[in-house]
């Protein structure tokens, strides 16, 4: 008898507990590199607000901009060490985790956001959110920001004036590879790094979209911009797989929901501020804004396009020939 309610008091403690446990509000941390005016920081805000809104006292999401918290070097680790819950990297910065993303950096393989729009929603862009979860990162959304520029000290009209040059990159091999093509020399850099290494000529020139162009205030040391859309800068939110597989299925769903919707808002937002910063860029007057003419731009693609057979054995020709047929949508 004793032992039976000695037993049921176990139980009813443990139960008492449990549901303190479930009870305590659960906090995602979202870090990323970019100032919070820039497509991902925005995206990143309004994925906040309608937790805030929909999951007040349960979930609680904070905001980490500007590699305040964790930068390129470590954000990766960090969320395998489940310290924050959601970044949004590059997809040039996945390559050590997977191969199949190094697609989204080979140079013009999209004609536009629209093709790159269709590929993601293919079952092969689709598949790619998964790429990781063997490693223990999940993919929940891809998040836009647009086509990369060129900038550099003096126009870069043809491929034979990049030669000699040092390039910023992103941690990618195709990237790399794809500066190389031109014979210039490209140098790994970490985002926050950029500014000072292009103010104090550690390297010449970059590649990059026109929002981080603006808001790092990268035209203010280059002289020159090259609007050559050659290649994409897009993100994806990933998130710790063992941290979201173990949420009560009932928020999980909610954050799904909330992160399509803030996905949606923010992809929109992201071509607005595109054309907006490339505007502010061109009144600024501290820069040229120079545009190829097919003829220029046919011959930058010849000359890099071999980039795409390279690493076509690692990326999949399959998935590589999905995206191409996405530009004649
Ligand atoms: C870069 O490193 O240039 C970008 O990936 C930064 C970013 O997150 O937009």
């Amino acid at each position: 008898m004793l032992k039976t309610v000695a037993k049921s008091f176990v139980v009813a403690l443990s139960v008492v507990f449990a549901s303190v446990v479930w009870a305590e509000e659960i906090v995602i941390k979202f870090s990323h590199v970019v100032a919070e005016n820039t497509p991902k920081g925005q995206g990143a805000e309004l994925f906040k607000k309608l937790v805030d809104e929909r999951l007040a006292g349960k979930v609680k999401v904070e905001v980490f901009p500007n590699a305040q918290l964790f930068g390129d070097k470590d954000e990766l680790l960090a969320l395998l060490k489940n310290d924050v819950q959601l970044i949004a990297p590059a997809l040039s910065k996945f390559e050590k985790y997977t191969k199949v993303l190094q697609i989204y950096d080979l140079p013009f393989l999209f004609d536009n956001m629209a093709a790159v729009d269709c590929f993601q929603q293919t079952p092969e862009g689709q598949a790619m959110l998964k790429s990781m979860e063997s490693k223990g990162i999940l993919g929940l959304a891809y998040w836009h920001n647009d086509m990369k520029q060129l900038s550099g000290p003096k126009p870069l009209k043809t491929p034979a004036d990049a030669a000699g040059l040092k390039f910023r990159i992103m941690s990618s091999d195709v990237l790399q590879s794809q500066f190389e093509a031109v014979k210039a020399n490209p140098q790994k850099l970490a985002f926050s790094e950029v500014y000072m290494a292009l103010q104090t000529g550690t390297v010449d020139g970059q590649e990059n979209s026109w929002s981080n162009i603006f808001s790092q205030k990268f035209y203010e040391v280059q002289p020159y911009i090259m609007e050559s859309n050659h290649g994409l800068l897009d993100y994806m939110v990933v998130t710790n797989a063992k941290f979201w597989n173990g949420l009560p299925p009932d928020i999980r769903d909610e954050l799904q929901k909330a992160m399509a919707e803030a996905t949606a808002e923010a992809n929109k937002i992201a071509a607005e501020k595109s054309a907006h910063d490339k505007q502010a860029i061109i009144d600024s007057g501290k820069t040229q804004v120079l545009e190829l003419t097919p003829e220029e731009k046919a011959a930058w693609r010849e000359v890099m396009k071999p980039v795409w057979d390279k690493f076509s054995g690692e990326i999949g020709a399959d998935n590589i020939a999905a995206a191409a047929a996405c530009n004649k949508s």
